[in-house]
């Protein structure tokens, strides 16, 4: 990983003279703004196993795709500010999902807009014709929003664009044609593609956002595509936009059955306020997308299946391109919330992304449901385990507040004493995560867990998420890093993830239960940071 002073430098000064963003090719800036590390990382908040912008502001991940030995994680990125402004497409690259290598800026703003959320694929067939050498491309599709066009009062200011890489995604050409897909019905929101291919009817499928629904449309070449179908005008919640779909299949765990999965991020409208993604389970037959008989009663009435409960997990999407022989359907997600994110006290740097996650599809009882846990891979971070063996016995973290913990309670079924785990730091303030047996649902409360004054928002309420699974034993894993806590409970059927600001670290973790509960086991691991030394 490079690590260079003189681009601590020019960023500087750039962000200090507001460098212009509108740019003309990728790479070209003295500024590099997505090429630092010279930050070390180490401010005040800053996540140590978590991907974040070396500087300045971040949302969305984009473009994931696996090429050639390397995890690309392209986002959503305003290099002359720590606010969102005219977005570009920042770029990191990792062979292990952990260690972030940070490279120059992919996409910059043009003359048809700024770069909007998208997807990126590898173009096997070289179907489009943009590859060279008899080498697959790789295309990353997105949306131009026209900010001229907003503010001349037009709805058709967002459209559907290409551009294609042949030297590993290092440099980028946007299509002489873009857009691939205009907006001709003039729908005011119109966004965030996402490209895959259906080897099935060997086609390539778009899914995007408009307004309060999801388009399907079918290409031959990623460069002319057709209308397919529309999804979900009356189905799911919609307290807000939709944007940032995406589709895949995946094989029912344990099962022979396949089903097609259908994730919808919706802003605000998330069940415990704000951002958050919704998900749908059925059935795609090359054109229509069918949600589950079983799985309809789930998502009428304006109600949602939401993939983590927790209020930090925003526009996630899953991998391209993954080999067959890893088979995986991995997951990151915005660790923020548009209802606070550009006020959250972080100053060189804003925002984070989830831990990257293995995405499976369960049939438990209550019908089909996507399962969360960290990739394998996080396992490569862990330091000494420290066994929990009963309780209460303080577990206590790494001084920088990075730890990891999988630990299972065996409850009563009529007991309502809550149970979970503490985290607490010197300056007296403390985050709770637990079960409260009397709601079976999963808590979430950081109201005393630092710095908050920023947004009444941030502290209105208590996190809930229903509890998936029945069983008396009740399993949680959770991961720390400094201002962030993820819990996967019973095994990824439940998912939390939220964010918080205490004044130090919380290095000091306790198990709290009742009588009628009692800690069957669990491991603790402090996890390494990913970021090389500050040198
Ligand atoms: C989601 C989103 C997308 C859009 C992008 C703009 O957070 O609003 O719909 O493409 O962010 O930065």
């Amino acid at each position: 990983m490079l690590y260079r002073y003189g681009t601590f430098l020019s960023l500087t000064l750039c962000f200090l003279l507001s460098c212009g963003s509108e740019r003309p090719t990728a790479g070209s800036t003295p500024a590099q703004a997505g090429d630092t590390t010279a930050t070390g990382y180490a401010e005040a908040h800053r996540p140590q196993f978590h991907f974040s912008p070396p500087a300045h502001w971040m949302n969305d991940p984009n473009g994931m795709v696996y090429h050639d030995g390397e995890y690309h994680l392209f986002y959503q990125y305003y290099p002359d500010s720590t606010v969102w402004g005219p977005m570009h497409w920042g770029h990191a690259v990792s062979e292990d999902l952990m260690h972030w290598e940070n490279l120059p800026i992919a996409l910059y703003p043009d003359s048809l807009g700024y770069i909007f959320s998208g997807s990126a694929v590898v173009d096997r067939t070289n179907s489009s014709g943009l590859g060279t050498d008899g080498r697959p491309p790789l295309v990353a599709i997105f949306t131009y929003h026209d900010p001229e066009g907003e503010r001349a009062g037009r709805n058709d200011y967002q459209s559907q664009a290409i551009a294609y890489s042949n030297d590993n995604g290092r440099s980028w050409t946007k299509y002489a044609g873009n857009p691939v897909i205009p907006n001709t019905e003039s729908i005011r929101d119109f966004r965030d593609p996402k490209v895959m291919w259906d080897g099935e009817r060997e086609q390539w499928l778009m899914v995007f956002a408009a307004q309060d629904r999801i388009m399907f449309w079918r290409s031959d070449n990623l460069i002319d595509w057709r209308y397919l179908s529309d999804f979900g005008r009356d189905l799911g919640g919609h307290g807000g936009v939709w944007e940032c779909p995406d589709l895949f299949p995946l094989t029912v765990a344990g099962e022979a059955e396949e089903k097609w999965v259908l994730l919808v991020s919706i802003n605000p409208g998330g069940p415990n306020g704000g951002s958050a993604t919704q998900y749908f389970v059925g059935d795609f037959d090359g054109t229509t997308f069918t949600p589950d008989p079983t799985f309809l009663p789930d998502v009428r009435d304006g109600e949602g299946v939401w993939i983590d409960y927790g209020r930090d997990n925003y526009a996630g999407v899953t991998f391209s391109d993954i080999p067959q022989a890893d088979g995986r359907r991995i997951f990151i997600g915005w660790m923020s919330n548009w209802l606070y994110a550009q006020e959250v006290p972080t100053e060189a740097w804003r925002s984070a992304m989830t831990v990257p996650r293995t995405l499976e599809l369960h049939h438990p009882p209550a019908g089909y449901r996507l399962f969360s846990t960290p990739v394998r891979e996080l396992e490569t971070l862990r330091g000494p385990a420290v066994e929990i063996s009963s309780a209460p016995s303080p577990v206590t973290a790494g001084a920088d507040g990075t730890y990891e913990i999988d630990i299972s309670f065996l409850t009563s079924p009529d007991s309502s004493e809550p149970f979970g785990l503490l985290l607490e730091n010197e300056a007296g303030e403390s985050y709770r995560i637990g079960f409260d047996p009397a709601t079976k649902a999963f808590v979430s409360d950081r109201r005393q867990a630092g710095d908050h004054a920023f947004s009444e928002t941030f502290t209105d309420r208590v996190a809930r998420a229903p509890r998936l699974a029945t069983s008396d034993t009740v399993g949680m894993h959770l991961l720390l890093d400094v201002a962030s806590a993820e819990l996967f409970a019973d095994g990824g059927a439940t998912v939390m993830t939220e964010i918080f600001f205490p004044s130090t670290p919380f290095d000091r973790i306790s198990v709290y239960h009742g009588t009628s509960t009692r800690v069957l086991g669990g491991t603790g691991y402090p996890l390494q940071r990913i970021w090389p030394a500050m040198r």
